[in-house]
């Protein structure tokens, strides 16, 4: 049966006074109506400040439903059209019944067809990735071509002479232990994170971290808070281990969370404190104290992704998160994709102790880890000085490039596209005027052979998504950031007439 008004059959079934958080009833109430086919696929809601009024409660009662069905996919915004109920719809064996069989079984025939489970094809819709992971404006890549060789190469002739068959079979749990002595001690140092040796697990990345830390914590259809925008990597991965992404809007101090979210404690906060990835912001120390504090009372995991700190081009990189928590909440992430080169496929997971030797079995168990002989030469790069020079000549060179991509942007546009996050890190994202198709702009520079990351892709809440570009500099030599701008200065301005002006 279709519903003709969904305000009435809401309040047919809403219980204010017995039925728990009307928020969660809303949720609720609609779920099953997508689930049953009662408000069938394609289907337009009323908005969120209409369905209110009707139900006369408030707004933010209202959109924190609606925020959770669309995280959860049954239903989808359109810019600047309003919410509409999902094409495709997870769960529906949980909701199988007599009455929606014949759909299910349609559905499943079509997953059949492709031979993907749900999970697989929803893996597939959000795909981030690109084919193209070099040259302007690549985001997120160092510049793979000044990383010293001649130096790697010596030092792994030197491992091969002390080879031994421990370093050619399985790894060790955790990763090869000098290295993890030396990844701890650089963090001390210099992310001022608090940890031994044992703590420190060596992964292939930070999306290997993620995926442990969700089998080794996580229940299928729990929580994660994550800020929006995010990494399209992050959610992919957290969503593919059945845990449900919470989008949680960012502001200039980081993770903004409305009152009535802290009501709805979830399982994982994952944040990007020092660098907010992708708009750039550093977050505030009060929003970090609120978070430790709230993840220490509701018993939540705060993961911390330190994807690139090490390249600030101004201040001093802010301390971790994880070095100001007393109550052993934070899983600590960092990489060498961006110190080093993103194929090298290592990185790190620091986790509170009580948790170290569960961990390093369960990553044994998963993924029968090996590189040891690789881990071997990282060590003796990271004790012998070289990942420290590295890092300096890398930072020098980064913020030479981003100081020609800010002096292209200003040419052609003057100060009207704000910039995001340029202080720091391997991209900056730029603000394109309201209403701007940033789809439209990349899929043009993409034919000429350019990078131009659509910023309204890494948001999960069309209604709040802006549009821009995500640009990566560190990749792009010298000579080539202004033409490059330049070909593509001229996508932009055919795409928003405002500018040209
Ligand atoms: C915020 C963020 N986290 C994680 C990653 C990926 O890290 P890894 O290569 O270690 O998996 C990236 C890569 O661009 C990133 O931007």
């Amino acid at each position: 049966m279709r519903i003709a008004s969904l305000p009435d059959f809401l309040l047919q079934r809403i219980d204010r006074a017995n039925g728990g958080p009307v928020n969660r009833q809303i949720y609720q109430v609609i779920r099953e109506a997508v689930l049953s086919g009662s408000l069938p696929a394609g289907l337009q809601l009323p908005s969120s400040r209409d369905l209110s009024k009707e139900l006369k409660m408030s707004r933010n009662t209202v959109t924190y439903a609606y925020e959770q069905l669309i995280a959860e996919g049954y239903l989808e915004t359109r810019r600047g059209a309003g919410s509409f109920v999902a094409d495709t719809v997870p769960d529906q064996i949980a909701a199988l019944s007599p009455h929606n069989k014949a759909t299910a079984d349609m559905k499943d025939a079509k997953n059949n067809a492709s031979g993907l489970s749900q999970r697989g094809q929803h893996l597939l819709q959000k795909a981030g990735v690109s084919d193209l992971q070099w040259g302007a404006f690549m985001p997120g890549v160092p510049d793979v071509t000044l990383f010293p060789n001649k130096i790697w190469s010596r030092l792994q002739n030197k491992a091969w002479r002390r080879s031994r068959a421990d370093l050619l079979t399985y790894g060790h749990a955790g990763g090869y232990f000098p290295l993890r002595v030396a990844i701890a001690d650089y963090l001390r140092v210099a992310r001022s994170v608090n940890c031994t040796a044992q703590q420190v697990l060596i992964t292939t990345g930070i999306h290997q971290s993620i995926d442990l830390i969700m089998r080794m914590l996580g229940e299928n259809g729990d929580r994660a808070w994550l800020e929006d925008p995010c990494y399209w990597g992050t959610r992919s991965v957290l969503q593919s281990q059945g845990i449900q992404p919470v989008p949680i809007p960012v502001d200039a101090e980081g993770m903004c969370l409305h009152p009535s979210d802290l009501q709805h404690p979830p399982r994982f906060i994952v944040v990007t404190p020092s660098h907010q990835y992708p708009l750039g912001t550093v977050m505030s120390l009060s929003r970090r104290r609120m978070l430790l504090e709230f993840a220490a009372a509701k018993q939540a995991w705060i993961i911390e992704d330190d994807y690139d700190s090490e390249f600030r081009y101004g201040s001093r990189p802010l301390a971790s998160l994880q070095g100001m928590d007393v109550n052993e909440r934070v899983l600590y992430m960092g990489t060498f994709t961006k110190t080093l080169f993103p194929g090298l496929r290592i990185g790190f997971l620091v986790v509170p102790e009580k948790l170290a030797d569960a961990f390093s079995t369960g990553h044994s168990e998963l993924y029968r880890g090996g590189q040891m002989f690789t881990q071997a030469i990282l060590s003796d790069f990271m004790q012998e000085g070289y990942f420290a020079s590295h890092i300096r000549r890398m930072r020098l060179l980064y913020a030479g490039r981003l100081k020609r991509l800010q002096q292209a942007i200003h040419h052609h546009f003057g100060d009207s596209l704000p910039t995001g996050g340029g202080d720091a890190g391997l991209h900056l994202a730029l603000e394109l005027p309201a209403g701007s198709d940033d789809f439209a702009i990349s899929h043009a520079a993409r034919a000429i052979g350019i990078v131009a990351r659509p910023l309204s892709r890494y948001y999960m809440h069309q209604e709040t998504a802006k549009p821009g570009l995500l640009l990566g500099y560190a990749c792009v030599p010298d000579e080539q950031i202004q033409p490059a701008f330049d070909k593509l200065a001229k996508i932009i301005k055919a795409h928003c007439p405002v500018l040209s002006a």
